[in-house]
This record gives C-alpha cells, sequence and structure tokens, in this order.
C-alpha cells in the first residue's frame, strides 16, 4: 500500500460558485486505479464526489477523465504510475500539472513543496460541458457527432433471409474502428475541437470509417460526399496525434479520419486542401527523383500529368498564381536559387541511389496493406501473424467462415 494525493478540480452546480481544486489523501496499492483512488476517497471523505463509472476494466467506456492533463479512462490508469508521472513532469518543468491547467477561481493550483511528491491531477473531460466534478455532458458533443454521421449500415436491396455474407478479410480494415468503447477521450483531447466545437470530431469520424469501410454498406459515396462536403468534416483535423495518444483501446481516430479523406480522394471528392492530389503528387515526384522538388510538387499536385498541363482546371490556375507569392518571397531574399523555384529543374539523387529509392517503391507496391491493429509487421509476417487470425475471428460469425 502506498498514500497518494489526488487534488480533483470539482464543480457542484447546486451551490452556485465556479470550479475550484481539492484534494484527498487515499492508501492504496499503486496496482491499482486512479479510478480505485477517487472511488475510496468518496467513499471515505466526501460521498459527494461525482464520478461516472460502471465496469472498472477498460471495456463500459464509463469513466473518462483527464489526469496529469492528459485524456484517458479512470480505471485504466494505475495510480502508481500517475504518481510517477506527476513526478516526473513536476521534475522537468518544475510545474504541477495542477499548475499547468488554468487557474480556477483565481486560486493558485499550487502544487507539492520542493521535494515532496506532486499531486495526480484529476480533471473532468475537456471539449464537453462539465454537468456535476468530474462527469460531463457527453450527450451535447460527443452522441450528438457519433449520431450526425448515421451510425449504422445502410445496404441496399432486400436483407438476405438470414444473414450477410462477407469474406472475414474484408472485415479486417475495420476492425481497429469496431473497438472503440465511445469513451470521449479522444473528443477531450482534440486540439480542433478546442478551436471548433462544431468539427464533427475523433470519436464519430472513427465510427464512420467502420461504415465507409463496411463491404455490406451501400451508401459509400454518399457517405464521404457529406463528410467532405461538410466545414467542419474530414478536411478539418490537423493531423495533431492528440487522440491517437488519448485513444484507450488503440483505434487511433485519426488514422481512420486519414483513411476517410484517401477514400474521398478515390471517390472524385473534391479536398478544398488538395490534399489527396498533394499525397499522390509527392509519391510521384519521390519516386522520380528521390529528393522533394517543392516547385514540382506545388505543379503536380494542382495539375497532374501531361494533361493536367495541357489542359489545366480551373483550380489549378487558381492555386497555381495563388502559389506565386510563396515561391517570389524565398527567391527575391535569396533563400532558394532559380534552379529550386522552377518545376522539374531541382536536382535529383545519383543513379546508385536511385535504385535504392525504386527498390523501397517496389517493396511498398508489394506489401499494400493498410496497418492498424490486426494488421501490423514487416515483410513475411504476415502469413504466420496470428493477429491477422484473431481480426479474422472477431470479424466472423462463430463458425469462423462467414460475417454478418
Ligand atoms: S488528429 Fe485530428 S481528430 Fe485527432 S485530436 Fe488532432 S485534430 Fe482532433
Ligand atoms: S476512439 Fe478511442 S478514445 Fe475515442 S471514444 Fe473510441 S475508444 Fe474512446
Ligand atoms: S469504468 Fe468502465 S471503462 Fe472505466
Amino acid at each position: 500500500m502506498a498514500e497518494y494525493t489526488i487534488k480533483v478540480r470539482r464543480f457542484q452546480p447546486e451551490s452556485g460558485e465556479g470550479p475550484y481544486w481539492e484534494e484527498f489523501n487515499v492508501d492504496l496499492d499503486p496496482s491499482l486505479s486512479v479510478l480505485d483512488g477517487l472511488l475510496q476517497a468518496k467513499d471515505n471523505e466526501d460521498g459527494s464526489l461525482a464520478v461516472r463509472c460502471s465496469c472498472r476494466a477498460a471495456i463500459c467506456g464509463s469513466c473518462g477523465m483527464k489526469v496529469n492533463g492528459q485524456s484517458t479512462l479512470g480505471c485504466k490508469t494505475q495510480i502508481g504510475e500517475a504518481q510517477e508521472q506527476a513526478d516526473k513532469m513536476k521534475g522537468a518543468t518544475g510545474t504541477t500539472a495542477a499548475q499547468a491547467s488554468s487557474p480556477i477561481r483565481g486560486e493558485d493550483p499550487g502544487g507539492a513543496a520542493e521535494g515532496a511528491t506532486a499531486p495526480i491531477i484529476i480533471e473532468p473531460m475537456g471539449n464537453m460541458p462539465v454537468i456535476k466534478d468530474l462527469i460531463t455532458d457527453m450527450e451535447s458533443t460527443h452522441w450528438t457527432k457519433i449520431r450526425r454521421v448515421t451510425p449504422w449500415l445502410l445496404p441496399h436491396g432486400e436483407p438476405p433471409e438470414r444473414e450477410y455474407i462477407v469474406e472475414p478479410e474484408s472485415m479486417i480494415d475495420i476492425t481497429q474502428s469496431m473497438a472503440c468503447i465511445q469513451c470521449g477521450a479522444c473528443v477531450s483531447s482534440c486540439l480542433s475541437m478546442e478551436a471548433d466545437p462544431d468539427f464533427i470530431g475523433p470519436a464519430a469520424l472513427a465510427k464512420a470509417y467502420r461504415f465507409v469501410g463496411d463491404p455490406r454498406d451501400a451508401e459509400t459515396a454518399e457517405r464521404l460526399h457529406d463528410l467532405a462536403d461538410d466545414p467542419h468534416g474530414i478536411y478539418d483535423c490537423t493531423h495533431c496525434f492528440s487522440c491517437v495518444d488519448a485513444c484507450p483501446k488503440g483505434v487511433a481516430p485519426m488514422d481512420q479520419i486519414m483513411r476517410l479523406r484517401r477514400k474521398a480522394g478515390e471517390e472524385g471528392v473534391e479536398d478544398p486542401n488538395a490534399g489527396h492530389d498533394h499525397e499522390i503528387a509527392f509519391v510521384k515526384v519521390i519516386q522520380k527523383k528521390g529528393l522533394l522538388d517543392e516547385a514540382l510538387l506545388v505543379q503536380e499536385s494542382y495539375a497532374p500529368g501531361v494533361k493536367g498541363k495541357l489542359k489545366p482546371s480551373k483550380r489549378g490556375i487558381t492555386e497555381t498564381i495563388k502559389s506565386l507569392p510563396t515561391i517570389m518571397r524565398p527567391l527575391l531574399k535569396r533563400k532558394v536559387k532559380l534552379r529550386q523555384a522552377i518545376p522539374g529543374l531541382h536536382h535529383g539523387l545519383p543513379k546508385d541511389a536511385m535504385t535504392d529509392v525504386k527498390s523501397i517503391y517496389e517493396h511498398a507496391e508489394e506489401h499494400n496493406e493498410e496497418f492498424n491493429l490486426y494488421i501490423k509487421g514487416e515483410e513475411g509476417e504476415l502469413a504466420e501473424e496470428p493477429d491477422i487470425e484473431k481480426g479474422a475471428e472477431r470479424s466472423t460469425s462463430p463458425d469462423n467462415a462467414e460475417a454478418k
């Protein structure tokens, strides 16, 4: 057993007062969870301390909260590890997680005295209204957005008499998004949502991919157009990785958003940032030269190939003109040479190095697999990779021959 100080950001709406910090001393084994610490404080010190929980085993998704500033599940975070993290943060910055949080009610959230251990800081999830203490309103920010993406299958035609039969392999791609337990930790940590509360957000977009990638769904194109046309949709994500760090189930919501973007590009959806074309252009330029010819990258992103140059689109012309000042500025300041500013003149790698580049491309083409929870590893591992089997089992009916 060990003693810990947990410092909880509390809010009791019935008091009419704003939020405040309160410390509790708890005594428990380091392998027990932060949630166990909170429940002990509630039992022994203040029954009004509000925290939502159910399974206590990282399954139900009820106990989302911030521990030392990081969105996570209270029941999945060992209190011993949380203490180490709090001490490490104080050691590295001289600041506790509480001091790093915005001050509340004008108080100095304080921290440990010199030499003492830092308190473990526990706060409600971010990007959601707080109902009471650590309980947030998931309906207004999380569930509403989940419903926004039509989170159910939309198959066409008459339903089969018994069940839809699909190849187990065709479900592997969506197993990662299926692992979501709707805890909201990713929503809590999303930086784009902080700037734009209307952003559909990581959890709902990961859920959207679960259906876009499902071979039984017949409205993939409509879903993709809908999510791409929405100004708060798939292009609102800033690729910050925060949701990937926060997710306790390895769903990596940002990866699902990138998959949605890629599928949207394949579907012919016009990306306002030209992300898909940019990606293709990037791959082509490196394949050709081994080095990044930025002027060529811009040209290929907006006017790809011979056709794009002979018959440039209106958008291609506008975007190329818009990019001119970006090229001219470093040119005038002599930060780049003229040949670097003219598409195609930038030098490439020597011939022998290009052989290596070519072999990397060949390898990538031969192993054209998406990485997710159930698809991992390097060359030669896939055949004997047990996780593949696991992924297939999870997505199939009990006899492992059909999925429904
Ligand atoms: S990667 Fe995108 S969705 Fe994920 S937290 Fe960052 S902005 Fe939000
Ligand atoms: S994607 Fe991960 S963090 Fe987000 S709600 Fe699902 S399980 Fe929680
Ligand atoms: S209590 Fe169920 S996930 Fe934490």
